[in-house]
């Protein structure tokens, strides 16, 4: 039943029809939930009240399926947008994007073009961007992007998937450009012939991942709710010397946050994914695809409306 409901919400987030009609409606189902809100007001609120419990944040305008230029463009407005609040109003926060809502479904040129006029905003702010990774077909394109970016700009990051096989060898390849990485075990619906097809082994693989970046003595984002993974990590970081600046925690807002409010206590970097906008039918269509448990809380604010 649980594979049945994953596949259902994994290819309910893809659904193209869907996602239009959920941005004229606004957020619905109990998604307010997991998204922030739908402007950059609502947003601004979040961020504040985490950094005043004594977390970071990341802001991600959400966007996917852009067809056109326009809408890249719109969504990289969006982004400077974001990147002039968190300035203006003095937030611990960066900024975290999607490649295709800046076009790289449309073209890989575009995209960059996009990237470095965020990047150089950013950098003026002295601010980060992390360029997230999306499905399997988009991983080759968006690394070579951020290596494209990286010749050029300090403040920028990306995000490796524990449950696909290349994984092991990017982490390599990253290394020589001493990259910041988010560590994720992986959102998308993958085939066997490209990603670990069982939780085991695809949290075996996560872990490898992590430490080996560690070691490399790169930053790293460990963005995960698993409390296993969550105590190795502290555990290894401890025998091993590695400092708490070298890396930190991540959690999606609305997951977890009792543990995001411990780990921040206890003096570790805890940073919060805070996405906003209207385009949020995707985003939490995979919400409930990692977790389908969550659906009861769906049908019951569903029934409440
Ligand atoms: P796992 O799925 O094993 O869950 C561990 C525990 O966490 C669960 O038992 C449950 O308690 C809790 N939990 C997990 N998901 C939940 C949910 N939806 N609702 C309620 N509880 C939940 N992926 C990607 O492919 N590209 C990316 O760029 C990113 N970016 C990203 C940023 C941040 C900050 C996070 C935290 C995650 C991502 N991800 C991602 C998603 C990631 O790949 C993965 O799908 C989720 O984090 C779920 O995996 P966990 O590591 O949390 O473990």
């Amino acid at each position: 039943m649980s594979k049945v409901l994953t596949n259902t919400f994994s290819s309910l987030s893809r659904n193209q029809i869907a996602n239009k009609l959920a941005k004229k409606y606004g957020l619905k189902f109990g998604a307010s939930r997991f998204v922030a809100g739908d402007n950059i007001s609502d947003a601004v609120k979040h961020v504040r009240a985490l950094n005043n419990n004594g977390m970071a944040a990341m802001l991600n305008y959400l966007g996917e399926f852009v067809t056109s230029e326009e809408e890249a463009d719109l969504a990289t407005e969006n982004c400077i947008r974001t990147l002039d609040a968190i300035n203006k109003y003095g937030l611990d926060c960066n900024l975290t994007v999607k490649p295709t809502s800046l076009g790289l479904d449309l073209d890989k040129e575009v995209t960059l073009t996009n990237l470095k006029k965020i990047l150089d905003v950013a950098k003026e702010y002295d601010n980060f961007v992390r360029v997230e990774m999306e499905d399997y077909s988009h991983c080759q394109v968006t690394l070579e992007i951020f290596k494209e970016l990286k010749a050029e700009y300090d403040n920028v990051g990306t995000v490796l998937q524990a449950y696909l096989y290349r994984t092991e060898k990017d982490i390599d390849d990253l290394n020589r450009y001493n990259a910041n990485l988010r560590l994720v075990k992986g959102a998308y619906n993958e085939p066997p012939n490209i990603a670990f097809p069982n939780k085991a082994e695809v949290d075996e693989s996560y872990e490898a991942i992590i430490k080996t970046h560690l070691l490399n003595g790169n930053y790293a984002g460990v963005a995960s709710h698993d409390p296993k993974i969550i105590r190795e990590v502290i555990k290894f970081t401890k025998e091993n010397n590695i400092s708490k600046g070298q890396f930190e925690f991540q959690m999606l807002y609305g997951i977890r946050p009792e543990l995001q409010r411990k780990l921040a206590e206890n003096g570790y970097k805890m940073r919060v994914y805070v996405p906003y906008g209207i385009d949020w039918f995707g985003y939490f269509m995979r919400r409930l695809a990692e977790r389908p448990e969550n659906v009861s809380f769906v049908l019951k604010n569903t029934i409440k409306k």
